[in-house]
């Protein structure tokens, strides 16, 4: 990749995507991040004291050739319109921004540009990230390839046939990760409710969560198959698995899915 890559927003995304390209051998010195807080620039420049660091976007964009939007989505708009017409035409820009379509950034751009719409999640701060892609028609096989390489040094990415699946991504991965959080949480709780000492039920939690995702990712049974295994028929767990199914665990999470569907698609009217 010996592209330049602008950041607009060095907060939690961006420093996540340069520490992953810099892990990933990417020259220091083709990224650019602006970012008006100068305590989050001298974070970055910790990484690697060589990127290349301001606080006004308007100084990277006559050198980047991809341009990522990394600010909260609620000021997007005010970022990008001021900055609109010193973005050369043939840079390749990419929002990580939830809930921004395509047709409002273009609207902001002022002019029809090549752009990528990702979602990544949090994992993606410690390299195990899963990010959903969907490109415009202007973006070319290369361009996608750059961007796709971009997003697997912070973890694994799938490029998405329509922009309307980005929403689906956001129920799926996007939220996902807190939506085991929450069953940490309980686990958590519980166990301590049932005799064991906080810190021994948070360890056995964490550690059971990431046991269980290592196995999936690792095993060639699908999770259904996984859950059979460790469910002998009158066991413990199987005990446990029949109270989950009876008090509507499954609709439960479908509807909580089709929730998060439903406020992206507002969040997205909203803006
Ligand atoms: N974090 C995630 O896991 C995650 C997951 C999926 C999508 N996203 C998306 O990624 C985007 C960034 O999220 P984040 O968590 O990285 O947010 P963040 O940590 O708040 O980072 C945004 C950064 O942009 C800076 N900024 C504000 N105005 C700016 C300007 N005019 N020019 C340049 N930088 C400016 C902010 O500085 P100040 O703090 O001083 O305002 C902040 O350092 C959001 O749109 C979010 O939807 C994030």
């Amino acid at each position: 990749m010996n592209q330049k890559t602008g950041f607009i927003g060095g907060g939690n995304m961006a420093s996540a995507l340069v520490n992953g390209m810099l892990n990933n051998g990417i020259e220091p010195t083709s990224i650019y991040v602006a970012d008006p807080d100068p305590a989050q620039q001298q974070a970055l420049l910790a990484l690697n004291s060589s990127i290349n660091t301001c606080s006004d976007g308007a100084e990277l964009l006559n050198v980047v050739d991809v341009l990522v939007l990394a600010v909260k989505p609620q000021i997007m708009q005010a970022v990008v319109e001021p900055l609109a017409s010193q973005i050369n035409s043939d840079t390749l820009i990419v929002s990580v921004a939830a809930g921004v379509p395509i047709n409002k950034l273009t609207e902001w751009l002022g002019r029809e540009m090549a752009i990528i719409r990702c979602m990544p999640n949090t994992p993606s701060l410690v390299g195990c990230g899963a990010s959903g892609l969907y490109a415009n028609a202007l973006v070319s096989p290369t361009q996608k390839t750059g961007v796709e390489t971009l997003f697997n040094t912070v973890g694994i990415s799938a490029w998405l046939d329509s922009e309307a699946a980005i929403d689906q991504v956001i129920a799926v991965s996007g939220s996902g990760p807190a939506y085991f959080f929450y069953l940490m949480e309980i686990m958590q709780q519980a166990g301590t409710e049932l005799g064991l000492p906080a810190d021994l039920t948070q360890t056995l939690t964490i550690q059971t969560a990431l046991g269980a995702a290592q196995l999936a990712s690792q095993s060639e049974d699908n999770p259904a198959t996984l859950r059979d295994k460790v469910t002998s028929k009158g066991g413990t767990t199987a005990a446990a698995i029949e109270l989950m199914q009876q008090q509507g665990m499954d609709e439960t999470i479908r509807a909580a899915m089709q929730a998060a569907v439903t406020r992206a698609a507002e969040l997205a009217d909203e803006i």
